[in-house]
Parts: structure tokens; sequence; C-alpha cells
């Protein structure tokens, strides 16, 4: 993507950015993504999916475990995902070679008895793949050979979001995954983007200040009561008080206390590739009366989430054309936070340098 750079003087311009080609199309790798919600893979099934601008086929066994191959066979290259899941095996369509979910072949049908290969000895690529917080997470190495161990856990998450999600959304965004993830986090376009009845109007715009600070591969914006604007927080009942977080690749964690009650809003932006990219918006709850109103506040977060598409939808236009773009202070700080932190775990795992999170505890002010 074009580089952004700072316009006003107080802060230091964000160092440039890496154009989304080559290889990596300034992917991270050696991280977590959100693939997809859990309930998207029942037992038995297969999913192919292409993450990262590589195809992977998903499965889950019938006692519930996640795999993930490189949903290529490596006999002749057709999508595994094109055979079937059989027995706790993949099958080609093909010439129907069998796979185990650990990626080692397991049978050739045409090798005669007498005919001795070690079939063993051929793998499909397998990644490291985890069902938790409502989601599949796969974890996408840097080195596609590499067989090590993640260099990081998947993610943690609030313990609510260990029972299912009461609301799913999922759209895609026609934009490379900076786009996507300096879009959402971007507090200024509320007051133009988002006006509804039900949400704010442009009359609404008024200064805000809020403490940010470091976490663990990321940011949060410290627990606070929510702006008295946002009027759909009145239908949650009592004063709520929220901590949104943001931590790489592309994870915003809105974790809302009311009382003894939990909601959490998890958004999980993940690069299809370098022009693609998912969200998915899942939300999480103990309040028994959201469970309720889970039909009311379905299309509700459906025209939300549109609304920041529609406007990427439109940005497109104009960044066809491969213009210089600015951050500004502070509205645009998260995103340039964002840059510095994927920026400095790039260089942990590209030649070693220590993570260091750039971030430090802060008050950011702007109007929205
Ligand atoms: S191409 Fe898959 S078994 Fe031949
Ligand atoms: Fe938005």
């Amino acid at each position: 993507m074009p580089t952004p750079t700072s316009a006003s003087e107080p802060q230091p311009v964000d160092p440039a950015l890496p154009e989304p080609t080559g290889r990596d199309q300034a992917f991270l790798r050696d991280i977590w993504y959100f693939a997809m919600p859990s309930a998207d893979l029942a037992p038995g099934a297969m999913r192919p999916k292409t993450l990262l601008g590589e195809p992977i086929v998903f499965g889950r066994g019938d006692d519930g475990s996640v795999f993930g191959l490189r949903d290529i066979c490596p006999h002749r290259g057709i999508p595994l995902s094109d055979g079937r899941f059989d027995r706790g095996e993949v099958e080609c369509c093909y010439h129907g070679w069998r796979f185990a979910p650990d990626g080692r072949c397991t049978a050739i049908p045409s090798l005669t008895a007498d005919q001795a290969m070690e079939i063993g000895r051929i793998r499909v690529r397998a990644y490291p793949t985890v069902d938790r917080h409502g989601g599949i997470w796969v974890y996408m190495p840097a080195d596609p050979r590499s067989t090590a161990e993640p260099a990081v856990p998947p993610p943690s998450l609030p313990s609510v979001t260990d029972r299912a999600p009461g609301l799913v959304q999922r759209m895609t965004f026609p934009c490379h995954v900076d786009h996507a993830v300096i879009g959402l986090m971007d507090p200024a376009h509320g007051p133009f983007v988002h006006t509804s009845w039900w949400w704010r109007s442009r009359k609404s715009i008024h200064e805000k200040a809020k403490r940010f600070g470091p976490t663990e591969l990321g940011f949060a914006m410290l627990r606070h009561q929510p702006s008295s604007n946002s009027a759909a927080y009145r239908l949650l009942g009592g004063v709520p008080t929220t901590e949104i977080r943001f931590q790489l690749p592309g994870l915003r964690v809105e974790d809302i206390e009311i009382g003894r009650h939990r909601v959490c809003g998890l958004t999980a932006v993940t690069p299809v590739d370098a022009t693609t990219t998912e969200i998915h918006q899942m939300f999480f709850w103990t309040v028994p009366v959201l469970s309720l109103l889970k039909p009311v506040l379905q299309p509700f977060v459906r025209r939300f989430l549109a609304q920041d598409r529609d406007v990427v939808v439109r940005q497109q236009r104009g960044l066809r054309h491969g213009p210089a773009l600015m951050l500004i202070n502070d509205a645009d700080v998260q995103a340039k936070w964002y840059f510095r932190l994927k920026k400095a775990y790039a260089a942990w795992r590209d030649d070693g340098t220590p993570f260091e999170n750039p971030v430090r505890e802060t008050t950011l002010r702007w109007r929205s």
C-alpha cells in the first residue's frame, strides 16, 4: 500500500511501509490468524479457504479436533478439498492418495503389493491449527517448510469467549489488510461514515480524551465509561465500562463489563490476498436479554460493518493511483502504532531483533 506520512510536526514521520507486492505482500508471518468461526466447521467436514494468498483446507475430525493442510495435492497439484474427508483422512479426488491430518501420506492406491515405497515420507504441508474463543485459528509460518513450534501462542481472549458467540457477522473488504485494520480502528470516521438515527449524527461531534497503554502484542484504550452519545450501549442496562484492545495481526477486542455481566466484541481482520480482506465480528455475552434481542441486533451489526466496507470500496477508486497518504495526530496515532508494531514484530522474526512494544502510556485527544 502507499506510504502514509505524518502531516503535523510533534511526532516523527512514520517509517516507510513495504509495498504489498512480492511474496509476502506486507503480511505479518509467524503469527496466528483467525480463519473462520468454529461453527463453520462441523465434525467430519472440510472447508477450503485462502489465507495470505495460500490455499488451505481446514477439516474437523469426528472427535472435534481441527487441522489445516495446504490445499494442493503433492502428487499432481489438484486441490485436496475437491476430494473427500473419509475415516479421519483426506482422500485426493484424482488418484485417491490419502493424507492424515498431520499431512503424512497414508495410502497410494495404485501401488502393487511388491512395489516398496516409503509413502510416509510424502507430506503435504500442515499448518498449526486450534479451535478456541469461537474461532478456528491458524499459524502462518514465515518459512513454509518449517515444522518448528509456533513462535507465539494463539491469542488469549476474555473467558466469556469460551461460550458460543451470540452473534456472528462476516464481511469481505476489497482492500489490503492494512487499510481494513486502520479503517476499523480509526476514531475520526464515526460521525461521517456511521451516521444513523440509532447511533449518532454529525451534530454529536465532541472532543474526546482517552487513555491508552501498551499490551502484549498491541495496545489498549484503557477501561472507561463509553461516551454518552453511543445510544446503543443503553440497551444493555446499567453503567457499562469498556476496554478496547488491539493486537497483532488484526484483532480488536471490546471488553464490556456491566455489573457482574460481560459482553465481548471480537473483530478479526484476516488477509485473504493482497487485495481482499475478510472481517469477522463476533459478540459473546452473559446478559440473557441480549439473546432475546439477537434478531434485532443482527441487522444493525451488519449495517455498521457494511458502512465500513462501503467507504473502503470508494477509497479504492483513489488508491488505484498510488497517492501518498497521511497519518495525523492524534486521531491517526493508533494507525501509526499498528504500523510500528508490525514492523517491530517482523524485525523480531526476520533477524531476531528483540520485540519491543513501541507504544507508551499516553492520552490521545480528538474530536469525533
Ligand atoms: S493428484 Fe492427488 S492423488 Fe494424484
Ligand atoms: Fe467504522
